[in-house]
């Protein structure tokens, strides 16, 4: 008998189901102090540059619109409410690397998972903090560890699609281990129609199998989720494949043609990812997709300023 404290209507068809299909599940840890309006923007005001993404998005329907932004000199508090007018999400990357206490919350999510799916272990995690608009979205997109959403504050729509061909490709796969850019994968309004469709809210959370595609909406509401990455043994050894496919076939033009994460071409490969994955070339191709171009306004709430262009 396990006691539980995160999952509130975990059943045996979880069991059966987490890492196969998507899954929503009830959780509590919205009801966590941690996420109160006050300490979200304390820590939004003091979080390091280097781990969060302010990103400007599109209206829903209009052009598809990426840019990155600062928050520049606004309050937690300014901050939030600029976000809360529109068009723009906050990422708080690794958070439980900025405060321990996040990580530990996830920790005994974690826990509670083992406990109940034979085999499973989340060997490692890293969690974020999406802060976003009424009208945010994150467009269609994989994500190479296992993943897990959990919805804190506001309502989301949640489209999960299969992670096969044509939704997901091994090209695909081996793209974005190479870039680590995941939103540039092709996408078609018809992919809806075969996809799983979770409207998610406060106390509710979703798993899907890993690298499943999916997108996100906002349910017009302001909305705080805690988007988890997770890896293990299983995970890793598929990413190593991933990135080493792609590295040959970028690198040397090289058209792989085994995705065995078994024997001695999965272990070629990760010798030769090894020798790569740090050097200048995968660097500057990553560092040269991700370009700082606005900040938030002090003055006027939701506004941006542009930034000037590096030479
Ligand atoms: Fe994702």
């Amino acid at each position: 008998m396990t006691t539980s404290k995160v999952f509130t209507n975990w059943d045996d068809t979880h069991s059966a189901l987490w890492g196969h299909q998507p899954i929503e599940l009830a959780h509590e840890m919205h009801k966590s102090p941690l996420f109160s309006r006050d300490h979200l923007a304390r820590l939004i005001e003091n979080y390091p540059r280097e781990h969060y993404s302010l990103v400007k998005t599109g209206a829903r329907g209009s052009e598809r619109v990426w840019r990155e932004g600062d928050i520049g000199d606004l309050s937690g508090e300014q901050v939030i409410d600029a976000i809360s007018r529109g068009g723009l999400w906050l990422n708080m990357r690794d958070v439980g690397a900025v405060d321990r206490r996040y990580r530990e919350m996830l920790n005994g999510m974690f826990e509670e998972v083992g406990a109940r799916v034979p085999g499973f272990s989340a060997r490692d995690h890293q969690e974020s903090i999406l802060v976003s608009s009424p009208d945010a979205q994150v467009y269609y997109h994989f994500d190479l560890p296992g993943q897990a959403l959990v919805q804190i504050a506001g309502r989301k729509r949640v489209f999960v699609y299969p992670d096969t061909a044509p939704f997901l490709t091994p090209t695909l796969l081996e793209d974005v281990a190479v870039y680590n850019v995941e939103v540039d994968i092709p996408y078609e309004p018809w992919y809806d129609r075969h996809a799983k469709v979770f409207d998610i809210g406060p106390g509710q959370m979703l798993n899907w199998q890993l690298n499943a595609p999916h997108r996100v909406e906002n349910l017009d509401t302001f909305s705080v989720s805690m988007t988890v990455s997770y890896t293990n043994d299983t995970i890793r050894r598929a990413e190593i494949v991933n990135l080493g496919n792609g590295l040959l076939r970028h690198r040397f033009g090289y058209q792989p043609r085994s995705r065995n994460s078994r024997g001695p071409s999965y272990f070629a490969k990760a010798v030769l990812q090894k020798l790569l994955r740090d050097s200048r070339w995968v660097k500057r191709e990553r560092n040269a997709r991700r370009v700082i171009d606005f900040r938030l306004d002090a003055n006027e709430p939701g506004r941006i300023v542009d930034l000037p262009k590096a030479a």
